[in-house]
């Protein structure tokens, strides 16, 4: 359990709480010299939660830290409190959200600029309280507060928990394959009329993924200087690599591996993986937002 040496209650006047770049908790109420020692603590709870999230998707760097979000104008924490427990309290759950200009295909192969799509870039709940239900408790907040729905989520290369998580919670299995890390689901694009199509599907998948990576290099330097290689994860055993996404689903499958590792599988092999269901992961994939 996640446990400070200073009481956590004041921080959160409810079980969750949403903070965004100014490190007070939403509608905060103290007093203006009480906000210095808040920010302060706030600090040490998203930079403490950021770092166990990392540890337990063994990425080299912690994507969530109060610096980070700090300085973000599109990002926002929600934080996971248990105030009954300890003396102090303790916390029990992050999930980061924000906004992403990307470069997305649809069903269909076209690409589209999407301005501001809506992304979950990090979500963590301690250990000792996963499979409880906190973590969709925590998630269905989210999604009341932003008023997203699940299958209009990017998310930013899930870990096989996120990946049998929201196929559990939201029945989201099948993907629409990305050039990027970002996994997307089908429906992603139904109802919503983004940008007009960039690039015509004359091609076959793999062709159009790889110009797309281009392309995507390039909308990465556009869109987000300053958090090149924040998300890379350890490189592993490559006799423990492979895996597939049915094998995820039946939980048979112990190494740590994403859905977007799924589709670059595909991609190396040279197939259509509009249903990366069949797709083989490679684990020489990093992360590189
Ligand atoms: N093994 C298999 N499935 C799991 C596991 C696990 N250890 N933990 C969670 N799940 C999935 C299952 O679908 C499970 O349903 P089931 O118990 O009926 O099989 C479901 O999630 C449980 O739902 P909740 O209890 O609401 O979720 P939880 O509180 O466990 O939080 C979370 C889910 C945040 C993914 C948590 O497991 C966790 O922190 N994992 C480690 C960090 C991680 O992988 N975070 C996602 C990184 S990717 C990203 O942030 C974009």
């Amino acid at each position: 359990m996640t446990d400070f040496c200073f009481d956590i209650k004041p921080l959160f006047p409810e079980a969750i709480i949403k903070v965004s770049s100014d490190l007070l908790p939403q509608n905060f109420s103290g007093k203006r010299f009480m906000c210095a020692d808040v920010t302060l603590k706030m600090a040490e709870v998203i930079d403490r939660m950021g770092q166990l999230s990392a540890t337990a998707q063994d990425l080299i760097n912690p994507v969530t830290t109060a610096q980070r979000l700090e300085k973000s104008d599109n990002q926002t924490v929600y934080l996971m409190a248990d105030g009954k427990e300890g003396a102090n309290g303790v916390v029990v759950g992050l999930l980061k959200v924000g906004t992403k200009d990307l470069y997305l295909y649809d069903e269909t192969g076209q690409v589209h600029k999407v301005q501001r799509a809506p992304a979950v870039l990090d979500f963590y709940v301690h250990e000792s309280r996963q499979r409880c239900g906190l973590g969709k408790e925590l998630f269905e907040a989210m999604l009341a507060e932003e008023k997203w729905t699940p299958s209009k989520l990017s998310v930013d290369r899930p870990s096989q928990k996120l990946i049998l998580f929201m196929a559990r919670h939201y029945g989201l299995v099948r993907t629409i394959p990305q050039a990027n890390h970002f996994v997307l689901y089908e429906g992603y694009f139904h109802g919503v009329s983004p940008s007009m199509p960039l690039l015509q599907a004359t091609k076959s998948v793999p062709a159009i993924l790889a110009a797309g990576s281009e392309r995507q290099r390039t909308s990465a330097m556009t869109f987000h200087v300053g958090e090149a290689n924040y998300r890379k994860r350890r490189l592993q055993d490559p006799q423990q690599q492979s895996c597939s996404t049915t094998d995820l689903l039946s939980s048979r499958c112990n190494s740590d591996c994403s859905m977007a590792e799924i589709i670059q599988g595909s991609r190396a092999r040279g197939t259509n993986a509009s249903h990366a269901a069949d797709g083989q992961i490679s684990r020489t994939n990093v992360r590189h937002t």
